[in-house]
């Protein structure tokens, strides 16, 4: 793995958040995937669960094979771990192809040990007079499994965390929110045509993901350097919902050098060696 930039830390408006910028996204990848593997050993070691928040899109494929490496020839168990994905359509059929369970299911769960009981997702499925207690319940198990010790994020190029969209308030929890059009023509892509794209969500709050112990935010590619540099740069609001990750006490950024380019260079500092 190649060494990583040293952090750099914002100093703009609003509290600091460190970015580690790394050659290559496989690179960052295998740095969260490490982190992750060590934390669920260090609790087996210690007979206790280890709590992951999850994520979908592009952006995590790379950790979940890692992860998936690590269980096939290093002996990595995930007995003892509890997973809470982000966010789901809705509605949508758990069996349907841009489904987040199939997509969970295919990339990262049917490949190794973990208990299915000890997996949770949004259902895409809950008739909508229920979906509130739902949400509610979906927290209530959040807290009841201990909370989630680390958070694996992406960001979308609206600036949403999950699928908290622009507008998102500081404390909102799990919930129904509306797609904003960015984000729902950023997923024609897997649906095919945008009326096929659903208008609806349940995600986690931008409170739920804030009470994760440790936040990995993952960005690459050219696409995201914008909303990148904006959501360390911009004044703390709901206008950009990444930007309340800034008042978090161990939130980290891992980009490539694409997604770091708007970003003044003596932002990272001399490069490791
Ligand atoms: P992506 O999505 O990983 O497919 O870029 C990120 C997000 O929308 O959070």
């Amino acid at each position: 793995m190649q060494s990583p930039d040293v952090v750099g830390m914002t100093h703009q408006t609003g509290p600091s958040m460190p970015v580690v910028r790394f050659r290559e996204p496989a690179d960052a990848c295998k740095r969260v995937a490490a982190e992750i593997a060590a934390l669920i050993r260090q609790r087996a070691a210690e007979s206790r669960r280890c709590v992951l928040g999850l994520a979908t899109g592009s952006t995590p494929i790379r950790v979940y094979r890692e992860l998936i490496r690590m269980h096939r020839e290093e002996r990595l168990s995930f007995f003892n771990v509890v997973t809470f994905n982000l966010d789901e359509y809705y509605p949508i059929k758990p069996e349907s192809a841009q489904s987040y369970h199939r997509f969970m299911s295919e990339h990262f769960f049917n490949h190794i040990d973990i208990i299915r009981s000890n997996v949770h997702l949004p259902k895409g499925t809950v008739e909508l007079e229920n979906v509130s207690g739902y949400c509610r319940d979906y927290e209530e198990l959040i807290l009841r499994s201990g909370g989630i010790d680390l958070q694996i994020l992406g960001i979308g190029r609206t600036g949403h965390i999950g699928f908290n969209e622009p507008g998102a308030k500081r404390d909102s929890r799990t919930r129904l929110v509306r797609l904003d059009t960015v984000t729902r023509n950023d997923a024609v892509k897997d649906f095919g045509d945008l009326d096929r794209v659903p208008l609806l969500a349940i995600t986690m709050g931008v409170e739920t993901i804030l009470q994760a112990r440790r936040i990995r935010l993952l960005a690459f590619g050219e696409h995201k350097a914008r909303i990148v540099q904006q959501a360390i740069e911009n004044r703390i609001s709901s206008a950009l919902p990444a930007t309340f990750l800034r008042g978090h006490r161990d939130a980290q950024y891992l980009v490539d050098y694409d997604a770091a380019q708007c970003l003044p260079p003596s932002f990272f500092g001399t490069p490791l060696q």
